[in-house]
């Protein structure tokens, strides 16, 4: 009946598979100059009012290389065996962004050491790899899949503003990345299977903390 179906279809998305959800909570958090979908009242400092300078940057870079390596280190060892799914995804970060170091220490910029905003998140992100699968991979989806959407709009107009243009590696991706994204959806959706309702809401309500580490990171860029 149609109530049956209703009641079956308690949680936004929840239809679609487990990434529907993860997706929904995510665009919510979004502030309304951020995403249409976005729900939040603006940042004291909205994006559109950003001032980019290679200095803030470079650490953004660094931070997010912190991150990425740590992710990266993870799944590679794979302390739970839902992790080896993503291995290889080709969505890994970490490589690319050693080369634009490279390239920005070549141009003579000073490279700074990883700040407290990267080293906090990623040991934040190793413990919770070993102790909570669900909330581990809440921060998985949430710090691949905004890096392919907001952030690479981000990148972009930051190459407009300091970087003539420039596109760098951290922007690339070998092949199609709708296809690597709709790849990793699948194994997501297939892992969160497994999970109980309460591990499912568990997961979600990481996102807010995925936000709040990966937004630090980014407020480096006008720093
Ligand atoms: C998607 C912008 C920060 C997680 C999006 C989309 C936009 C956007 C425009 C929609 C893409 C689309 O479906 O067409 C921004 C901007 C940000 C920001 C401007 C900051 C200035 C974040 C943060 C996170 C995040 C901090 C979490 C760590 C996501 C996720 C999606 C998304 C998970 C869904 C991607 C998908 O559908 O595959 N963002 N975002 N975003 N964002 Fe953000």
């Amino acid at each position: 009946s149609a109530a049956a179906e209703k009641a079956k279809a308690r949680y936004p998305g929840e239809k679609k598979g487990f990434v529907e959800e993860m997706r929904f909570v995510a665009m919510k958090l979004h502030t309304k100059d951020q995403s249409k979908e976005g729900e939040k009242e603006a940042d004291v400092q909205p994006i559109g009012q950003w001032q980019p300078t290679i200095e803030g940057y470079l650490k953004f870079l660094v931070d997010s290389k912190e991150v990425y390596d740590t992710m990266e280190t993870i799944v590679q060892k794979a302390a739970h065996p839902s992790y080896e799914l993503f291995r290889n995804t080709g969505l890994e970060r970490s490589e690319r962004l050693a080369k634009d170091l490279e390239w920005f220490a070549s141009q003579g910029h000073a490279i700074p050491k990883a700040g407290v905003d990267g080293t906090t998140y990623a040991k934040y992100l190793t413990e919770l790899s070993e102790t909570d699968v669900p909330a581990f991979i809440c921060h998985f989806y949430n710090v691949y899949f905004a890096h392919s959407a907001g952030g690479k709009f981000i990148g972009k107009k930051v190459a407009e503003m300091i970087l003539d243009g420039r596109e760098l590696e951290f922007y690339k991706w070998d092949g199609e990345l709708s296809q690597l994204l709709g790849a990793v959806k699948e194994n997501l959706n297939k892992v969160a299977e497994e999970w109980t309702r309460d591990e499912k809401n568990n997961c979600l309500k990481e996102t807010e903390n995925s936000f709040k580490y990966s937004g630090k990171i980014l407020r480096l860029i006008a720093s």
